[in-house]
C-alpha cells in the first residue's frame, strides 16, 4: 500500500449508520488501571492503534501479561505494586503524549532509573509540564535542555502528597499527578482548570479514594493513597475525536445524513458539538445512556445549507482541543468571518496544528490570519477548489492527514495527501469507514 492517497472527487451523497473505533483516552487509561488492578480485567472494543499498543507494550515490559482474545483484551493485573522494574530499562511511548505523561505519574515510586523515549514528534514535546509537579512527590527527573525526551525518572519509595494548581486545562498533566497521588502518603489536593475527566470517572467507578468538587471554571480534586484496585471490565465507547471527521464531512456535504453509533459524549469532550451547533449545523444525540459514569449516545448529523461564522468562546477550547483542525474546515464554508482565540496549546500537539490549520486553509484558497494563539478565517460559502494540492506533514500528524482527506472530499480539487500510515496512531480504520460511506 502506498503511503499517500490521491483524491480527485468530492464524496457522493450518503445516508448511513457507522461505527467508529474505541475512545483513545479511555483505552489508554483502561490499560494503565487494569495493569495495576488485583486480578484479571477484560475490555471490549479497545482501540487497537499504535498509541494503545504502545501502552500495552510498556505494561508488558513491567512484567504484566496482556493477551488479545477474539473480540476482547485481557490484562492480568498483579496489584498496585505489581510492576517489576529493571535498572536502566527503556520504555517507549511512541507518538503518545498521553501515555508518556501518564506513565510517569504511575511509576513515580519506581526503585530503578527508567528511560522514557518516543518518536520524532513526541521527542519535540514539552515534558517539564509534568516532571515539574511530579518531582514534588519526591521523584528525580533528567530531561534534555529543551525539556523534551528522552528523559529518565528515578522514583522514590517515600512518595509525599502534594498540592498542585493545573492552569493550562491539560488532562494529561492533571491525570499524571492523579496517578502519582494514588501512591503518595497523605492527601493530594489538585485545583485543575476544566479538561477531560476520564481519569476521575474511572477512579470513582473503581471506588478509589477520590473526591471531586466541580466549580464553574475549575475542579477541586482530593486523592488519598490507594491500597488495592479491583478488576475493571469495560466496553469502550466510540471516540468523539475520531467521529469528528465524519461529523464535519457530513455537515459539509450535499443532502447527506449520518448516524454514528455509541459515541462517548462526556461533556468535557463535546466542544465540537457545541461549536458546530452555534454555527447552525444540524446535530442531535439519540439513545442517550450512562455507562460507568460516562455519557454515551448515537450522534445524528445532517448536511447544512448555510453555515454561520463563529466568534468561538475560549472556554470551549479544552473540550474541543483535538478537533480544531476539522472545525476550521467548517469555518471555511461559513457565511462570514470566524475567530478562534486562546489556542497556544494547539501548536504544542503532535505537530504545530494552528500553523497547519492555517496552511491547509491557505492551500484551499481561504484567506486566514493566524497569530501564535489565534486564527481569523474568512469563510466562503461558494468555495470550489480547482487546483492541485499536496499535503506533506513531516511530523506525520494523524489529524493533519485525516483533516486533509475531509477537506478534499468536501471541497473538491486534486489532492495528494502524504503519510496515510499516520492513521495507525489513533484511527487505523479511518479510510475503511470512508470507503463504506462511498458504497452506494
Ligand atoms: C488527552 C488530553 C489532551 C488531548 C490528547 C489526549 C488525554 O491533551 O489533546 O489527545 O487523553 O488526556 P492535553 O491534556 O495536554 O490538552
Amino acid at each position: 500500500m502506498p503511503n499517500h492517497i490521491i483524491i480527485k472527487k468530492k464524496i457522493p451523497t450518503y445516508k448511513k449508520k457507522i461505527f467508529v473505533s474505541g475512545d483513545k483516552s479511555i483505552s489508554i487509561r483502561w490499560v494503565l488501571f487494569a495493569s495495576i488492578a488485583s486480578g484479571v480485567s477484560k475490555a471490549q472494543n479497545l482501540l487497537i492503534s499504535e498509541d494503545v499498543l504502545a501502552a500495552i507494550n510498556i505494561v508488558k515490559k513491567f512484567g504484566i501479561k496482556v493477551v488479545q482474545r477474539k473480540g476482547f483484551f485481557v490484562i492480568f493485573g498483579k496489584g498496585i505494586n505489581g510492576y517489576k522494574y529493571k535498572q536502566n530499562m527503556t520504555i517507549n511511548a511512541g507518538n503518545s503524549a498521553t501515555l508518556g505523561r501518564l506513565i510517569l505519574g504511575l511509576i513515580i515510586n519506581c526503585n530503578k532509573t527508567i528511560k522514557l523515549i518516543g518518536d520524532k514528534s513526541l521527542s519535540k514535546r514539552d515534558f517539564k509540564r509534568v516532571t515539574s509537579p511530579l518531582s514534588k512527590f519526591g521523584a528525580k527527573f533528567k530531561l534534555q535542555k529543551n525539556f523534551s525526551l528522552p528523559l529518565t525518572i528515578q522514583g522514590s519509595k517515600k512518595i509525599k502528597s502534594i498540592e498542585y494548581n493545573e492552569k493550562r486545562g491539560s488532562a494529561q498533566c492533571k491525570s499524571a499527578v492523579m496517578l502519582a497521588a494514588m501512591r503518595a502518603s497523605g492527601t493530594t489536593f489538585i485545583k485543575a482548570k476544566k479538561s477531560r475527566n476520564h481519569t476521575e470517572k474511572m477512579m470513582k467507578n473503581l471506588n478509589l479514594p477520590i473526591k471531586v468538587i466541580e466549580r464553574k471554571n475549575h475542579d477541586l480534586i482530593k486523592i488519598r493513597k490507594v491500597k488495592k484496585i479491583k478488576v475493571i471490565n469495560y466496553t469502550i465507547p466510540s471516540d468523539i475525536s475520531s467521529s469528528a471527521f465524519f461529523i464535519v464531512l457530513t455537515a459539509l456535504s450535499n443532502n447527506s445524513e449520518l448516524v454514528i453509533k455509541n459515541v462517548n459524549i462526556n461533556p468535557s469532550r463535546v466542544g465540537i458539538i457545541t461549536i458546530l451547533k452555534k454555527m447552525g449545523i444540524n446535530i442531535s444525540f439519540q439513545n442517550k445512556k450512562i455507562y460507568k459514569g460516562e455519557r454515551i449516545a448515537d450522534i445524528k448529523i445532517k448536511s447544512s445549507g448555510s453555515i454561520k461564522p463563529i466568534n468561538c468562546p475560549s472556554r470551549l477550547n479544552a473540550s474541543a482541543i483535538d478537533e480544531f483542525l476539522v472545525i476550521f474546515l467548517v469555518a471555511a464554508k461559513a457565511n462570514g468571518i470566524s475567530y478562534f482565540k486562546g489556542l497556544a496549546e494547539l501548536d504544542k500537539k503532535e505537530s504545530p496544528r494552528l500553523k497547519w490549520g492555517s496552511k491547509i486553509l491557505s492551500e484551499m484558497g481561504i484567506k486566514n490570519i493566524a497569530t501564535k494563539d489565534s486564527i481569523k478565517i474568512f469563510g466562503n460559502p461558494s468555495l470550489k477548489i480547482n487546483k492541485k494540492i499536496t499535503i506533506k506533514n513531516y511530523l506525520k500528524d494523524h489529524r493533519v492527514f485525516m483533516t486533509s482527506v475531509v477537506a478534499a472530499l468536501s471541497f473538491g480539487g486534486l489532492w495528494k495527501i502524504h503519510d496515510s500510515k499516520a492513521i495507525r496512531t489513533s484511527f487505523p480504520d479511518f479510510l475503511n469507514v470512508i470507503s463504506e460511506l462511498k458504497k452506494q
